[in-house]
């Protein structure tokens, strides 16, 4: 088996995954946008972004696999629809990602953004320390990545609770389905992290209507995507103290633009979409696996359901 592989991202190292994908394949061919000699001999596409003049001369692929664990930026719909679509997952995605929520929940349960703001005041206030199980965190989305966060977070004594579409029996999490479940959680959360991915059925669910429902003084946490949240619904819940500090890794643009209101904004932090990284030398194991399939035309592991969009 020598697979023909088209690789094309602006954030990950063609280099790297060159060199990982060899630990994987005694032969292989990789090119990337302008150096595809026959493009209807490449078998797999292997991409961050869809390139410009999208993926039709590669008329006999057999798998697209995404190099992110959501595929949203390679607008599903654009893709032929025959050719069967995978995420991924990877071990120090998932990895980087729970130390990311630990690191955003902890800066709010032990009162570090307030002691940011007094610290810039010159203002010493005491603010008491409480306990985890004292601290109720909410998860938006179960999967893959969701799910592993609420584990490490429920280990650490908080409070955990967590919503997905089908119902989930998770070792002390409690879970919600459905918009009404959706409304309940987040009444009783201190802590709202977002982990979906982006559908039709989830953009825009970090809006006002949900905010309403939140626990006075709750504090967000989006690691999902820029385009769940209305970001003018934020600002406003902030400014009714509805919502007291966000955590945004995900812009609706990004990079965020230098005029932005949430630069600077008191209650906001924003980190530059960092919260998870996928590395060549881990995740290139499941990509290859993937290859491996589709070359002998079965699923892929974390197939994409195109009709649900994740
Ligand atoms: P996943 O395994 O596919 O899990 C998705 C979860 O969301 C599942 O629990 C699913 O419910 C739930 N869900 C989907 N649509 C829903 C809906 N309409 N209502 C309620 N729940 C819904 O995905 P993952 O690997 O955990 O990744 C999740 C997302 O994280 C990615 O798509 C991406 O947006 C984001 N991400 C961000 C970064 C970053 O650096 N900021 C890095 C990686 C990923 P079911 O379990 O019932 O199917
Ligand atoms: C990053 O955002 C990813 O989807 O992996």
């Amino acid at each position: 088996m020598k697979p023909n592989i088209f690789f094309n991202s602006n954030l990950d190292s063609p280099e790297e995954w060159r060199a990982a994908l060899a630990m994987h394949f005694g032969d292989f061919k990789f090119s990337m946008a302008g150096d595809t000699e026959n493009p209807e001999n490449v078998d797999i596409a292997l991409v961050w972004t869809i390139p410009d003049g999208g993926l039709e001369r590669f008329i006999n692929l057999r798998a697209i696999l995404s190099l992110g664990a959501g595929v949203n930026q390679l607008d599903p719909t654009r893709l032929p629809a025959h050719v069967p679509l995978a995420r991924l997952v990877d071990p120090s995605l998932t990895r980087t990602m729970v130390d990311y929520a630990k690191t955003a929940v902890y800066r709010y349960h032990r009162r570090f953004h307030e002691f940011e703001r007094l610290s810039r005041h010159s203002e010493w206030k005491f603010i008491p320390p409480t306990l985890t199980r004292d601290t109720s965190v909410a998860l938006l989305g179960l999967g893959e990545l969701g799910r592993e966060i609420a584990g490490a977070l429920r280990h650490e004594g908080f409070k955990v609770l967590g919503w997905s579409r089908t119902p989930k029996q998770l070792n002390n999490i409690q879970t919600f389905t459905g918009r009404d479940g959706l409304a309940s959680m987040v009444a009783e959360s201190d802590i709202i992290i977002n982990v979906l991915p982006l559908t039709d059925d989830t953009r825009h669910i970090l809006r006002r209507e949900l905010f309403s429902h939140c626990r006075r003084g709750a504090c967000l946490i989006n690691m999902g995507r820029g385009l769940h949240l209305v970001e003018a619904d934020l600002l406003e819940a902030i400014d009714d103290r509805i919502i007291a500090d966000a955590t945004l890794d995900v812009g609706t643009v990004e990079p965020i633009p230098p005029a932005h209101p949430f630069w600077n904004h008191p209650h906001i932090l924003v980190t530059p979409h960092v919260a998870g990284l996928s590395m060549p030398e881990t995740a290139s194991k499941a990509i290859a696996e993937n290859i491996r399939k589709a070359m002998a035309g079965e699923r892929l592991l974390h197939q994409v359901d195109l009709g649900r969009g994740y």
